[in-house]
Formats: C-alpha cells, structure tokens, sequence
C-alpha cells in the first residue's frame, strides 16, 4: 500500500468526507456496546482517533477516553471540535501509545490498523496499555472478507486495488492468537444508508479514503467519470449499504 500521510492529504476534508450520521453513529456505539464488558464507566482509547470522528460519542456512551493519533493536523482538527469533558487527545501511535500500562477497558482501531508499520510492536503495546481481559476493537477490512462498497466497482480494478491495502483476516488473527490474545468475536456491522447516491458522489470526490491515494490519475479519473454517469441516471436513489467486518479481540 503507498502510505497515506495524513498531514499532508485528506485532513482538511476528512471530517466532511468520512462524516457519520446520527443514526449511523448509534449504530456503530450499539455494535461497540455489545461487544464490551456491561460495566460503566469504562476506560477507553481510541487509537489512530484522526479527526474524533468517534471519540465524543465513546465518551458520551462508555467513559473516559483518550484519543491517540500521530498525525498533528488531524489532532489539531479533533481538538478543535471535540468539547467533551471527559475526552483528551494525544500525540502517539499504535505502537507507541503514552498511557500507563493496564490502564485501559478497552481500545477501539476504526480503519486505522492497516496504517501501522510495525505491527508485531502494535500488539505488544496494545496488550501493555490494556488491562488483563481487555478488549481490542478492530474495525478493520481484511483481502478476504472486504464489505465491497456499491461505489468501488466503477474504478478500474477497483476492488482488487482496495482488497490489496488489507492483510487477510487469518493473518490479523495469528499476529494476536500468537502473542497469547484469543478472538471474542467477529462479526458485520451495516450502517444504515449514508443519503443519497448523489450526496455519497460528494463525499467521495473529496478523496478521504486510503483507496484513491493507490490510483494512479488515468483511473481515478475514469473512475469518477463512471460513477458520475450511473448516479446521473438516478441520483437522488438510497446509497446502497454494506457490510463492515468487526473483530474484537480480548488480552490475556
Ligand atoms: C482512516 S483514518 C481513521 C481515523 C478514525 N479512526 C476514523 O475512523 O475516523 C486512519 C488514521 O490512522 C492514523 N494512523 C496512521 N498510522 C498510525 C499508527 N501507526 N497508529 C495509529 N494510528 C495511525 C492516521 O494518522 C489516521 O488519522
């Protein structure tokens, strides 16, 4: 995958590009809920947080939270809008998280995991910062169990593009069973629809997904120019929706 630098492309739009709906947001704090330990508060982080996207509304459900994010612009952007009081931001990384060992319930990676260099490291200092028992939420997409949005299939090898950015998902699963973590879950979640397939043309032309920095100039814009014309003939359609691989996995 060519790595995305987050302070240099897409955090100026991110936040308009990846915005969730109320009813979408709920759904994902619903599918998070179900998987974590009844008991509240619960601490959390939330690592690779970019713009806050989910921070606030993991405060507002669960507990304290911290957000943990390398890139300075997207922090920047999170610490601007977030107002919650129980929510802080951090400068760090997956593999470098500065919270104190066993301090935390559980962490949340929402498509930030395929960003991590060292990964074999992430593991490690995810089970350092998590309590014995604790949980990684792992919203991830993996080659072999990829959601297949209705949009890809206008860009030129588009899905075998974007399926190329994720490890399989029984690669994902040894990297942690190896290290002595076992899997609690896994599972799909579908959010409800994110407008129309018009409003959706607009979100995606501002390119914050990591799929379109892969493509070269001639695909993206042939891309573009298909998906144009099938929203054309009927733009103010539902967008389709899809489902999104959860995998949750508990520390030892
Ligand atoms: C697709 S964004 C997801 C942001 C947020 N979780 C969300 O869903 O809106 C990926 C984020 O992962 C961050 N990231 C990159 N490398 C990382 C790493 N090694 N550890 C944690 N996060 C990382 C990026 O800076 C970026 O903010």
């Amino acid at each position: 995958m060519r790595r995305i630098d987050y302070d240099t492309e897409q955090y100026q739009d991110y936040a308009r590009g990846r915005a969730l709906a109320e009813q979408q947001m709920q759904t994902w704090i619903s599918a998070f809920g179900a998987v974590l330990p009844e008991q509240r508060p619960l601490t959390g982080l939330d690592v690779g947080s970019g713009t806050g996207r989910f921070t606030p509304a993991l405060a507002q459900a669960f507990g304290p939270v911290t957000g943990v994010e390398p890139s300075v612009r997207m922090r920047e952007i999170a610490q601007a809008q977030s107002l919650h009081p129980d929510v802080q931001y951090l400068a760090g990384s997956a593999e470098d998280i500065p919270v104190p060992s066993g301090s935390a319930d559980y962490a949340l990676m929402f498509l930030a995991w395929h960003h991590v260099q060292d990964k074999p490291q992430a593991v490690r200092e995810l089970a350092r910062v998590l309590k014995p028992g604790g949980r990684l939420l792992l919203r991830a997409n993996f080659s072999d169990h990829h959601p297949r949005p209705w949009w890809l299939e206008y860009f030129p090898r588009g899905y075998e593009v974007d399926a190329s950015i994720f490890q399989p998902l029984h690669e994902v699963i040894a990297m942690f069973t190896s290290a002595g973590w076992r899997v609690a879950g896994f599972g799909t979640v579908t959010e409800p629809s994110s407008g129309t397939r018009g409003d959706m043309l607009e979100r995606l032309r501002l390119r914050t997904l990591s799929f379109f920095g892969q493509l070269g100039p001639d695909d993206l814009e042939a891309g573009f120019r298909r998906l144009e014309e099938a929203v054309a003939a009927d733009p103010g359609a539902p967008a389709p929706v899809f489902s999104e691989p959860l995998l949750t996995l508990q520390r030892p």
